[in-house]
């Protein structure tokens, strides 16, 4: 049983608040407007989500930048800490933590999970992440290992995990990664079985694990019709091979002016003025090896597209076409959203104000 609004709103179109913990947010330019990562903006931007009715918000775990002129996302806070005083200081809203596996015993992050499942009284939420950016996670002195191994480590962590969620008294976990005699954790989660688990597989393995564990998956696209394609397989592999439902969210960056023209321009600027092209580049090796040869003619595309919002699908034009995109991603089959902005208190303000009341009409939200 959950009360976590990521699962129970009745809302057609679910909404969560991305990276709003990291310096920058999800945009790669050093316009002045970007998240600077201060305790009392995390909370102000949290209780202005919260107010807009929106369902959840979620962190991204990093641990150093992408270099470049801005060094994107370097200054973060670790997502555990953060959404237990976030739990504490608002009432309705779903609060993430984002883990990579490699870098917390199974034990601890099931304890970590429950303990904030009490703070937030039952609406906090897990994102697993099995591992990415090796030069980063290779800060903890252990060497990636394949990606396809990643999810079979990643397997075993979050099923001791909910064995500790679920089982009374001690038992032995004989997995193959994280063997675990008399294993104990007590006190339970609040939320039954456990609290709502995210994950963000789009490999062949990665959605394999998703389908398996993730209570939602979110889907990079190049558009989307793709996201729609994605998000339908992954449903397919959760209910045939697993026999669970499972959400399937996109990713989307929101620039909303009076008309198109104003917002293409303000994206023209934070992108090909302000933006940070040589971090860009460390970020495109990170997702694709020697990226530069690897994409031709599609790099500078891709690498604007991750200035601007991180990869995500663009929503720019006025209050009306932002809605309109937001109608085609819930026909295509998306369950819901995460939003990021370049100036995430201005974008949330604008969302209450002028595009929630259009959400509404065109049925997305109640
Ligand atoms: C919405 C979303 C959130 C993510 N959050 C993080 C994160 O916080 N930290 C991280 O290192 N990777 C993050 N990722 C990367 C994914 O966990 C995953 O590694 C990536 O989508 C590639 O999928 P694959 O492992 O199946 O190839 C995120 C991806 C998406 C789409």
């Amino acid at each position: 049983m959950s009360n976590n609004p990521i699962l129970t709103s009745p809302h057609k179109l679910k909404l969560a608040v991305f990276g709003l913990n990291v310096s920058g947010g999800c945009s790669m330019t050093d316009s002045p407007e970007v998240l600077q990562v201060t305790w009392d903006e995390s909370v102000r931007i949290a209780q202005l989500a919260e107010s807009a009715g929106i369902e959840a918000i979620i962190p991204v775990a990093r641990w150093k930048g992408m270099g470049g002129n801005v060094n994107f996302n370097h200054r973060n806070f670790e997502t555990f800490t953060w959404a237990a005083g976030l739990s504490a200081v608002t009432s309705k809203i779903s609060v993430f933590a984002t883990f990579h596996v490699p870098t917390v015993h199974p034990i601890r992050a099931a304890k970590e999970v429950a303990t904030i499942d009490h703070i937030s009284r039952g609406r906090f939420g897990l994102n697993i992440v099995a591992g990415w950016n090796s030069k980063e996670i290779g800060m903890f002195g252990v060497p990636q290992k394949e990606h396809d191994v990643r999810y079979d480590v990643a397997d075993d962590w979050i099923t001791l995990c909910k064995r500790l969620w679920t089982a009374k008294g001690e038992f032995d976990h004989e997995g193959p990664y994280f063997p675990s005699p008399g294993a104990y954790s007590e006190p339970k989660p609040v939320q039954s079985p456990h609290p709502p688990l995210m994950s963000a597989g789009n490999s062949a393995r990665g959605q394999l694990f998703a389908a398996q564990h993730a209570d939602l998956n979110f889907v990079v696209a190049k558009d989307i019709a793709a996201a729609g394609e994605i998000a339908a397989t992954g449903k397919r592999i959760a209910a045939e091979k697993f026999g669970r439902r499972m959400q399937v969210f996109g990713q989307a960056y929101v620039v909303c002016r009076d008309t198109e023209r104003e917002a293409r321009e303000y994206v023209n600027d934070y992108v090909n003025v302000k933006g940070d092209w040589p971090g860009v580049r460390n970020l495109l090796d990170v997702l694709v090896p020697n990226s530069k040869s690897a994409l031709g003619t599609g790099w500078e595309a891709m690498a604007s597209n991750l200035i601007a919002g991180y990869g995500a699908i663009p929503l720019v034009g006025t209050a009306e076409q932002v809605v309109e995109g937001m109608l085609a991603f819930s026909r295509a089959g998306l369950d819901g959203i995460t939003l990021s902005w370049l100036n995430y208190d201005a974008g949330l303000t604008q969302f209450k104000q002028k595009i929630l009341p259009l959400m509404r009409q065109a049925g997305l939200r109640e």
